[in-house]
């Protein structure tokens, strides 16, 4: 929360079991005003995605929050999913109650760039939790909203960790190389939180009891949501919390030591890798995270009675 009151943001995800963390602490954050929240394909399909945000929404009795539908695809290219870490219904069969509103009849780039012309310049934030291309599109086709947006907060790619779509590049970045790059190199300031970060930020079995004991709606979900996400990986001690990183910069940024790097996308031979040049887009980027107090954070967020 600022001086000016709570930071207004619309998020965009493609949910996927930590993009559902993340949003449930978003909604339950009052430094946060969520004005809209817009789906992309990435770890599963466009209508499950879509179907999911209308979920968390009646789950959190926030039917009053606009949601569209976005890009089902790349721009170029096949896309990619994760089923095997999120399941076939993007959520690791975690149930969601029924939508209370179906999802405006407006497209994701025409809901955000409606909210971005009503709304004073730079005052907007976008939390963006996937791949790019809702993004993207909406700076080929609405330039004049785009450059509206008051920062983009980004989860994707890697510096120095190996990748998690292939050797060198991170999923969100190899699912839309082409909008990532669009959206790293446009005229918005990024900062991007890369694997270096999220994967320090990591869920133990332990952290899930001491979840689920707050009791509140969003501890209660978030806590099966990343029981989950332990499914078939149970040899794992613990796992990355990656779009929640998204939703801390926001609300806490002294968690996060930043540098500023001049960044390309590779869109050829590894796509969606992370490049620094001399002439490329200066990035603020997320290389640290005191991963201690940004674990309490999240608990305490999603634990508090709303
Ligand atoms: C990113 O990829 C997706 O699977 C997660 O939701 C996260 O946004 C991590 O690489
Ligand atoms: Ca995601």
């Amino acid at each position: 929360m600022t001086a000016a009151g709570p930071m207004r943001v619309i998020i965009d995800t493609d949910p996927g079991l930590d993009d559902a963390v993340a949003i449930l602490h978003a909604l339950n954050t009052p430094a946060l005003a969520v004005e809209a929240v817009t789906a992309v394909a990435g770890n599963i399909g466009i209508a499950t995605t879509t179907r999911n945000v209308g979920g968390l929404l009646a789950a959190m009795g926030r039917g009053d929050i606009p949601y569209a539908a976005g890009a089902a695809g790349p721009l170029a290219g096949d896309g990619r999913t994760e089923v095997a870490i999120h399941g076939a219904d993007g959520l690791g069969g975690v149930p969601l109650p029924p939508a209370w509103v179906p999802p405006d009849s407006r497209s994701a780039m025409a809901l955000m760039d409606a909210h971005l012309r009503a709304a004073p310049a730079g005052s907007l934030c976008i939390l963006a939790l996937g791949p790019l291309t809702n993004l993207a599109h909406l700076a080929n086709e609405a330039p004049v909203a785009y450059a509206r947006i008051g920062r983009i907060i980004a989860m994707g790619g890697t510096i120095d960790e190996p990748g998690n779509a292939g050797r060198f590049a991170e999923f969100n970045m190899a699912a839309d190389p082409l909008a990532a790059r669009m959206v790293l190199c446009g005229p918005v300031p990024v900062t991007l939180i890369p694997l270096d970060v999220t994967r320090r930020l990591r869920a133990t079995p332990e952290d899930l009891d001491r979840l689920a004991a707050f009791g509140t709606p969003a501890a209660t979900l978030a806590a099966n949501l990343i029981r989950a996400y332990f499914a078939g990986h149970a040899e794992r001690s613990s796992r990355p919390l990656h779009d929640p990183c998204v939703m801390l910069m926001a609300v806490a940024p002294a968690l996060f030591g930043t540098e500023r790097l001049r960044l390309t996308v590779d869109c050829d031979a590894h796509p969606g890798r992370l490049v620094q040049v001399p002439h490329g887009a200066e990035i603020n980027v997320a290389l640290r995270i005191n991963a201690g107090q940004a674990l309490d954070r999240l608990w305490q967020g999603l634990g508090a009675a709303a």
